[in-house]
């Protein structure tokens, strides 16, 4: 099931022109996100929300919301406001590919 909806994810970023979030280049962006969140996402503190395999385009709104305000959190907000469109994507797309939240059935 879950190798199914990779290939879903897979053929439908291939088929999105713009921001393409490219998953490599998320993992070493991530550096930063690791202190609180976990190396893959997966973090070891409830005050910390694991990002691991959680929906992608729920991370991309999340972290613009972070950005422009509209989600309040001073933390984030700090950690949002120097990613790029193109950061946001590449983030996203790393966190979301990692296991974690997805219910295994
Ligand atoms: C200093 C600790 C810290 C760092 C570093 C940090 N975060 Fe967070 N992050 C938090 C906290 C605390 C929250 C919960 C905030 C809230 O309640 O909205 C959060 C929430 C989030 C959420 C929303 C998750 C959800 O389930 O709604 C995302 C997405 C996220 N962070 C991404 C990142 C990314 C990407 C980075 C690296 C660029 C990063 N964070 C770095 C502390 C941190």
């Amino acid at each position: 099931m879950n190798k199914i909806l990779m290939l879903v994810a897979f053929a439908l970023a291939a088929t999105q022109a713009q921001a393409a979030g490219d998953a490599a280049r998320g993992q070493a962006k991530s550096a930063a996100c690791a202190a609180c969140h976990g190396a893959d996402g997966n973090s070891a503190v409830p005050t910390f929300p694991k990002l691991a395999g959680q929906n992608e385009d729920y991370l991309v709104h999340a972290l613009k919301s972070y950005k422009n305000g509209t989600r309040k959190n001073d933390v984030m907000k700090g950690m949002a406001a120097p990613l790029s469109e193109q950061d946001i994507a590449d983030l996203a797309a790393y966190f979301a590919k990692q296991s974690g939240l997805v219910v295994k059935r």
